[in-house]
């Protein structure tokens, strides 16, 4: 945890996959969006996820933590726990990070783990809403608006306090490829640097 009277929050992101959001999360630490946090760890649940790649050429240590070897969720999140603890984590950022962390795990980090999630909650989100699904049920839904969620996590998918949204246009002829790349230009590589500005300066100042 942090030294009482200063230094920075210390972020740990969670991902699976791409990582575009983890680099946005760099890129606004080196621009000085990010100044009240600094991200210390990156956890994969996904082997060979190019976001680890992202961490490795960013110069941040970078763990895979597989269900699969762990065997249980819950020998799973313990693994993870661990790497928290040992790294002295603040804040938890999950950045495309496609697992749900039961409520024993979430009740350890109390207001200290967010997530960005690819639509206006609460539209097209919760169990069976990530990554290019939530774009496709917005498309067949039809709406005109769509957009991005930064929300605290909690032991209900989707279902925490809500921190920050920006809205998104659909457009005539959208695929859920297109409109997915629209709403992270336009709105989740912005709000997931600025919340997690917001979040690890309160953190600074309350300690
Ligand atoms: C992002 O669109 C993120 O909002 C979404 O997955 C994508 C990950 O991309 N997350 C969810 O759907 C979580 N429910 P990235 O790996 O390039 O950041």
């Amino acid at each position: 945890m942090l030294e009482k009277g200063g230094g920075k929050a210390r972020i740990a992101v969670l991902v699976s996959g791409g990582g575009t959001n983890l680099q946005a999360l760099i890129d606004a630490e080196k621009s000085g969006i990010i100044r009240s946090g600094e991200i210390v760890l990156v956890i994969s649940n996904k082997a060979g996820a190019y976001a680890l790649e992202r961490a490795a050429k960013a110069g941040i240590k970078a763990e895979t933590v597989l269900l699969k070897e762990a065997g249980t969720q819950e020998a799973f999140e313990e693994r993870i726990l661990k790497l928290l603890d040992e790294n002295s984590i603040d804040l938890i950022v999950m950045a495309g990070f496609m697992s749900i962390l039961s409520g024993s795990f979430t009740n350890r980090y109390p207001d200290r783990i967010i997530n960005i999630h690819p639509s206006l909650i609460p539209s097209f989100c919760g169990k069976g809403f990530y990554g290019l699904h939530v774009h496709e049920a917005a498309l067949e839904y039809g709406v005109k608006v769509t957009g991005a969620t930064v929300h605290f996590v909690n032991e209900i998918p989707d279902g925490g306090r809500i921190i920050k949204q920006k809205a998104v246009e659909v457009m005539d002829g959208d695929t859920p490829e297109v409109l997915q790349k629209r709403v992270m230009e336009q709105a989740e590589w912005i709000i997931l640097p600025e919340a997690t500005e917001e979040i690890c300066a309160e953190i600074v100042r309350g300690k």
